[in-house]
C-alpha cells in the first residue's frame, strides 16, 4: 500500500522521455487530448501518475514534476509493439472508430496487452493509499480496473474512455471481447464521451454477456448470490479554458497571431486544420476538398491559403505511414498546380507547436477546420473557439465528433459528403459576420462554463457516489 489519495493511470506520461541524437535526455509534452486534459485537473493534487515514458527499456526513477509524483512504467521493445502498436493501436483504435481502416486481430498481440496491463495495475496497487481513488484513462488499459480489483479490493476505481465505444455489431468483432468487458467491470464507474457511448457498451453487456442493465448501470454476479453494480454514464470532456484564453489575450500571443498573417503574405482568408496525423481525423477529406475548391476556381492563392498542421504521430504502425505519404502526395500535388513562387497553396507542418504558437494560430485563422470522420470528443475545436475573444473567426465542425454534441452552433459538416464540405467552407467564409460573432461568443462561452475542472469533478463526484460502496 502507498500513500496517494489519488493515483492516475494511463497509457502515457504527460512527459515523454526524448533522447536527442548526441544522447541527452529531456523531457517534453506528450501528444494529444488526454494529457492536454489531465495535466491541469491534477496540478495542485498531490497525486500520483502512472504511465509510460513514451521511450523503450527500463522505466527512469519515479520523480516529482510540479506537485505531481510521475511513475514510469518500463515497456520492452517487443511490448510496445505487441501492447501499444499492437493491440492498442491496430487493432483497438481502428475498431472503436467505426474501423475506418480494417483492425488487425493477433493473438501475441493480446497476450503482450494483458502483460502490460497487469504491470500497470501492480504499480497503481503500491502506490494506493488505503481506500483512495483510482482513475483509469483510456482504451490501452481496459483490463486495470479488474486486476486492480483484484489486488485492492479497498480502492475506488474509475475508468473513462476518451475515445468512442462502437456499436455492438462492430465490437462483436473483436476475439477478446468478453475479456475486455470483464476487465472494464472491475470499476465502480465507467465514464464515456457521450450517452450514446456509455448505451453502447451497455448493449454490450446485456447481448454479449447476458448481465442485466437498469437505468444506466450494469448488474455483475460475484460469489454465491452477491452482485455488485457498475455505473456507466457520460462525461464530455474538455478543456482549462480560463488559462487557454488568458494565453491568447497576452500582448505576445496576440502580436505573434499578427506576424503569422503577415508571413504567410496577409492573405483575405486564412484556413487552418491542427490534428495528429491520424486516419480518424478527416485531413484526406478536407484536403480533397480544398483541392476542388482551388480547381473550380473558388479559392485561389495568393488571397486565399491553408494552413495544415500535422502532429508526427504512431509513425511505426502502417496505417500511419501509408496516411502520411497520401498526405504529402496530396499536398505536393495541389501547391504544384496552384501555388506560386512564395505563395503555396497549402503549408503542410509536419510538427508539434507549444500551447501560445497554437493559440497565435487560432487566433489568425479566419477558418477552423476539424472534420474527423470519427472523434470521441476533440479538444481542438474546443480550445480554437476559446481563443477567440476577439468573436472573430468561424469553426466548421464534423457532426462525427463528440464537440458536435456541445459546439451546435459550429459550421456542421458530413465529410465523408466533399461537396456539402466544400458548401460548408464556402459558407463559413461567406456568412454574415454579426452571425459568425454571435456563433462564437455562444461557443466560446459554453467551453468556458463547462470546463476541464467541471469535468473531473463530475466524474469523481460520480466515483464517490457511484453505487456499491463498501
Ligand atoms: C488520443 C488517445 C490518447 C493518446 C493520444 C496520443 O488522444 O485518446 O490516449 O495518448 O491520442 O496518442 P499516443 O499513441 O501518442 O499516445
Amino acid at each position: 500500500e502507498g500513500t496517494y489519495e489519488l493515483v492516475v493511470v494511463a497509457n502515457r506520461l504527460p512527459v515523454d522521455r526524448v533522447t536527442d541524437d548526441d544522447g541527452t535526455v529531456r523531457w517534453q509534452q506528450s501528444p494529444g487530448g488526454l494529457v492536454t486534459a489531465m495535466q491541469s485537473v491534477m496540478t495542485g493534487q498531490d497525486g500520483a501518475w502512472v504511465g509510460w515514458s513514451g521511450d523503450p527499456g527500463e522505466a527512469p526513477e519515479p520523480f516529482d514534476s510540479g506537485d505531481m509524483h510521475l511513475h514510469a512504467v518500463g515497456l520492452t521493445e517487443q511490448e510496445i509493439e505487441d501492447h501499444y502498436e499492437g493491440f492498442s493501436n491496430e487493432t483497438l483504435w481502428p475498431l472503436y472508430h467505426d474501423v475506418i481502416v480494417p483492425p488487425r486481430f493477433r493473438r501475441r498481440w493480446f497476450d503482450g496487452y494483458r502483460t502490460v496491463n497487469r504491470r500497470f495495475a501492480e504499480v497503481a496497487a503500491s502506490l494506493a493509499a488505503p481506500g483512495a481513488t483510482v482513475w483509469v484513462h483510456d482504451y490501452q488499459l481496459q483490463l486495470v480496473p479488474a486486476m486492480l480489483r483484484e489486488l485492492r479490493p479497498d480502492v475506488r476505481i474509475g475508468w473513462f474512455n476518451h475515445i468512442p465505444f462502437p456499436g455492438v455489431e462492430i465490437f462483436a468483432q473483436l476475439p477478446w471481447r468478453k475479456h475486455v468487458v470483464q476487465g472494464l467491470l472491475g470499476a465502480d464507474l465507467l465514464g464515456f464521451q457521450r450517452r450514446a457511448d456509455a448505451d453502447n457498451f451497455l448493449r454490450v453487456c446485456r447481448r454479449l454477456l447476458g448481465l442485466h442493465t437498469r437505468g444506466g448501470t450494469v448488474e455483475v454476479p460475484g460469489p454465491g448470490d452477491s452482485t455488485r453494480v457498475v455505473r456507466a454514464s457520460s462525461f464530455p470532456i474538455s478543456i482549462d479554458a480560463a488559462s487557454l484564453s488568458d494565453l491568447a489575450r497576452t500582448p505576445e500571443v496576440m502580436e505573434r497571431a499578427r506576424q503569422i498573417r503577415r508571413d504567410l503574405g496577409d492573405p483575405e482568408h486564412v484556413l487552418l486544420g491542427v490534428d495528429r496525423l491520424d486516419y480518424t481525423k478527416g485531413i484526406r477529406h478536407r484536403l480533397k476538398a480544398y483541392e476542388e475548391l482551388l480547381s473550380d476556381g473558388v479559392l485561389a492563392p495568393p488571397q486565399a491559403v491553408l494552413v495544415q498542421v500535422a502532429t508526427p504521430s504512431r509513425e511505426r504502425v502502417s496505417a500511419y505511414i501509408q496516411l502520411r505519404e497520401q498526405v504529402e502526395v496530396t499536398v505536393g500535388r495541389a501547391n504544384g498546380d496552384f501555388g506560386h513562387l512564395g505563395m503555396p497553396a497549402i503549408h503542410y507542418l509536419h510538427q508539434s507547436y507549444g500551447r501560445a504558437e497554437m493559440a497565435a494560430m487560432f487566433l489568425a485563422a479566419d477558418v477552423m477546420l476539424v472534420t474527423p470522420l470519427r472523434d470521441g470528443m476533440n479538444l481542438v475545436a474546443k480550445e480554437y473557439v476559446t481563443c477567440r475573444h476577439d468573436d472573430g473567426g468561424a469553426l466548421v465542425l464534423s457532426e462525427f465528433t463528440g464537440a458536435a454534441g456541445e459546439l451546435d452552433r459550429a459550421f456542421i459538416c458530413n465529410p465523408h459528403d466533399i461537396d456539402g464540405l466544400k458548401y460548408t467552407i464556402r459558407h463559413a467564409l461567406d456568412a454574415d459576420p454579426a452571425e459568425k460573432r454571435r456563433r462564437m461568443r455562444a461557443m466560446r462561452r459554453r467551453v468556458a462554463e463547462y470546463d476541464v475542472s467541471r469535468w473531473a469533478g463530475d466524474f469523481l463526484a460520480a466515483l464517490d457516489a457511484a453505487p456499491d460502496r463498501p
